[in-house]
């Protein structure tokens, strides 16, 4: 079987938001506690940062971090989780019905994603608290000093501002689940109010509204249209979250689910434009992907089975080749709207359905889907190209005929790298892909590295935790200016090109 796609500089899809490359920790499980937060672990500093998870979350690559929630956010107060440690409360969660220490907080996460390298991204409670408790939030992190809250952030030792950008207002405020679920039009005016008052204190922020929790969502669609009409020019980004996993043994839908994500994005994009147009605004808003990943929910009994624990076992999902294979075709589908969506957030970064996992006290080792986000997160610079790849198409249940490969380019001008970016979704066999990049000249190829296996359902596990990694693959032939190169059956690909 073949497939083509075209490699040309000109076929600009638009510049590569580093963001794209985010994740997310949220009070929930093991992801703070026994993830990235664990005094006494062999590994741990002085404030308890586990320096294993440290070095792997730099590797990973992750660019902006989401914190501290998710639903936990929509029953947080922020202020528990300041000051001297022995007097900070312990608190009901009741997002996921767990006992909260607040032994980790705000100065922590800020101590800990300076020291990963990334960009915090703060969410708000707007479930049980609103306007007033957000913007005293704001001033504690990004006001200089001579204000009380300013000044107690001081007294907390964090002598400068932290400067944080990005803020989103509240978490999935459309579901049910959520503690003080609201309406389209009851969140769409907290959510102007409150942008309102945090831009006069700080006008240099970011703010994003809240989307749909996901395309099933019987109000998707109508609630982005109410939300954004009351706060269109006050937001710059609308999220979006989705999540998907394999039903009833379907691969080939499930591998296929990254079409889901693209007419996903495509409906919020043609939303977010008729509210435009509505309101006469020049502004074109862009999207915070900040939650996506495989995720099997089925298997999760609900919040309501929950004990009341500390730091449960919750969502750990232990994920296989295909798992991470699907994990590419979305970071192609981001990619490949890179023109709109401006970040990116895989949800969430240790334990709970994790690319990394712990063990208290034990070691910290990466799940096959690590490795497409960490060579995505690495490679994809500069302009995002459209590449339209021309493939057999594969009849799937959920989605009818889609095509075998999915993929996506880079080019860096400044270094002249070119990142090309291909799955084969194909279980049955491999797909000969020919590339035309007469447009760019000669070229030298450079590595081909794959994520495949014979076994489709291998993992990565406390006994075998290097079983699954990417490995060379055939490499492309060039020919005058067409590449060559062998995609192996259900398989993640990266070729390089220079
Ligand atoms: O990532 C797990 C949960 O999924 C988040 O708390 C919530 O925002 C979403 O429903």
């Amino acid at each position: 079987k073949t497939a083509h796609l075209t490699l040309d500089p000109a076929f600009r899809i638009g510049t590569i938001d580093r963001r794209l490359f985010g994740s997310f920790v949220e009070h929930m499980g093991r992801c703070v506690y026994t993830g990235i937060y664990e005094p006494g672990h062999p590994r741990a500093d002085e404030l308890g940062l586990r320096q294993d998870v440290v070095e792997l979350t730099r590797e990973l690559g992750v660019t902006v971090v989401r914190y501290p929630g998710g639903n936990f956010v929509s029953n947080h107060r922020w202020e528990d989780g300041i000051g001297s440690r022995e007097t900070r409360p312990t608190r009901l969660d009741l997002a996921w019905r767990s006992i909260e220490t607040n032994q980790f907080g705000l100065g922590e996460y800020m101590a800990w994603v300076r020291e990963v390298g990334a960009e915090p991204m703060l969410a708000v409670n707007l479930g049980t608290r609103g306007l007033a408790e957000a913007v005293e939030l704001l001033e504690y992190c990004n006001y200089p000093g001579g204000t009380q809250l300013s000044d107690l952030r001081v007294k907390n030792g964090d002598t400068d501002p932290y400067g944080i950008k990005l803020w989103c207002l509240g978490n999935e405020m459309d579901g049910p689940w959520q503690i003080g679920h609201l309406t389209a039009q009851e969140y769409g005016r907290r959510a102007a109010e409150t942008a309102n008052a945090m831009r006069r204190l700080d006008p240099t922020i970011e703010l994003v509204a809240c989307g749909s929790s996901g395309r099933h969502m019987p109000t998707f669609g109508g609630w982005e249209a109410t939300v954004l009409e009351h706060c269109y020019d006050l937001v710059d980004y609308v999220s979006m979250h989705a999540y998907y996993e394999e039903h009833d043994g379907d691969l080939d839908s499930f591998l296929a689910s990254a079409v889901d994500m693209d007419a996903f994005i495509e409906e919020v994009i043609a939303t977010a434009d008729h509210v435009k147009a509505k309101l006469r605004s020049r502004k074109r808003l862009r999207i915070s992907f900040d939650e996506w990943n495989v995720w099997y929910q089925s298997r999760f009994p609900g919040e309501a089975a929950l004990e009341w624990r500390q730091a449960p076992r919750l969502i750990e999902d232990e994920y296989s080749v295909a798992d991470a294979v699907v994990v590419g075709s979305y970071l192609i589908s981001l990619l490949s709207h890179a023109d709109r969506v401006a970040v990116g957030c895989q949800a969430q970064l240790v334990n709970i359905i994790a690319p990394i996992r712990t063990e208290p006290g034990g070691p910290a080792w990466r799940q096959p889907t690590f490795y497409p986000f960490a060579q995505a997160a690495a490679l994809a610079r500069g302009e995002a190209l459209r590449v339209e790849p021309v493939a057999p198409h594969i009849d799937t249940r959920a989605y009818g005929p889609v095509p075998a490969v999915t993929a996506a380019a880079s080019y860096d001008a400044e270094s002249g790298r070119i990142a090309l970016f291909a799955v084969n979704r194909d279980r049955t066999g491999p797909l000969e892909l020919s590339v035309d990049a007469r447009a760019f000249g000669p070229l030298r190829t450079g590595r081909h590295l794959v994520l495949a296996d014979d076994d489709v359902r291998a993992t990565n596990n406390l006994a075998h935790p290097d079983r699954v990694v990417p490995r060379p693959g055939d490499g492309a032939r060039l020919d005058g200016g067409t590449l060559t190169v062998t995609l192996p059956p259900t398989s993640w690909n990266v070729l390089e090109l220079t």
